[in-house]
């Protein structure tokens, strides 16, 4: 078990065998978590009863909610409806058709932590929606094409804003990807949007999620007074998507495909 604080700071290199099957196999429980959740995201169910489902698949599972674990967030997953974009506090909410939401898994799993994300409408929604979902998809495709150890990290922020301009968004800025491996935010900390001032490099072994956050209008969020939802303004869609990766001698490994 990981003891989590203020002063909690890791930074981990994958180099042994041991960590990378450790780190795949929490990549892959968050992804089996998610696919589950969305699978039962349907119009009527509500976000407490979809977080139990998160809660009972961890506990099978010998794992802990990450966000609880680090950040006592009162959820075991975050789900996020509409205009809130993260830390949305699972509770009595009934998801209507219509609704876009986000659901962000993650989870340690015998002391590796991985953690992804993903927005998609609930029966039907609107063009804009579907369209927003997809740009920010592709926008982490493609900087997941870049990785490669030795270039800048800053090719993760620049393939993904090239994205967004295509596309018509804007990235939030006050949120961004991060490490991750043996805490839930580690080095290296928020890797931003294009920023010609990065000077860290990609590593084999660095494990990091990519994570932009696509908008159509302010690219800010701002907290609720619950003291966790990210929200953008009632009238703006927004969608994030996110996979843990990993650097690896020639190119990268998605741990949460
Ligand atoms: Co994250
Ligand atoms: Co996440």
């Amino acid at each position: 078990m990981l003891t989590p604080g203020p002063d909690w700071k890791a930074d981990v290199t994958v180099e042994t065998p041991e960590d990378f099957q450790g780190m795949r196999a929490a990549g892959a429980l968050v992804r089996r978590v998610f696919e589950q959740m969305k699978r039962a995201a349907v119009a009527g169910v509500s976000t407490a009863e979809l977080d139990a489902l998160a809660a009972a698949m961890l506990s099978d599972a010998g794992a802990v909610s990450a966000p609880k674990l680090f950040y006592d967030f009162p959820g075991h997953t975050c789900i996020s409806v509409n205009e809130h974009a993260a830390h949305g506090i699972p509770g009595h909410r009934r998801v209507k058709a219509g609704d876009m939401i986000n659901i962000d898994v993650s989870a340690e799993l015998d002391g590796y932590v991985a953690d992804m994300g993903e927005s998609f409408v609930v029966g039907g929604g609107r063009r804009a929606q579907h369209e927003i979902c997809a740009a920010v998809r592709e926008a982490v495709g493609d900087a997941i094409a870049q990785v490669k150890p030795g270039r800048s990290l800053n090719v993760l922020g620049k393939a993904a804003q090239r994205v967004a301009q295509r596309r018509g968004y804007q990235i939030i800025r006050n949120l961004g990807s991060h490490g991750v491996g043996r805490s839930i935010h580690e080095e290296p900390s928020y890797v931003p949007v294009d920023n010609p001032a990065e000077t860290r490099r990609l590593r084999q072994g660095m494990v990091f999620t990519i994570e932009p956050f696509f908008t159509t209008g302010v690219p800010w969020v701002e907290e609720l007074t619950d003291g966790w939802t990210l929200a953008v303004g009632k009238d703006q869609l927004v969608a994030q998507f996110e996979h843990t990766i990993m650097v690896t001698h020639d190119g990268v490994e998605i741990l949460t495909a």
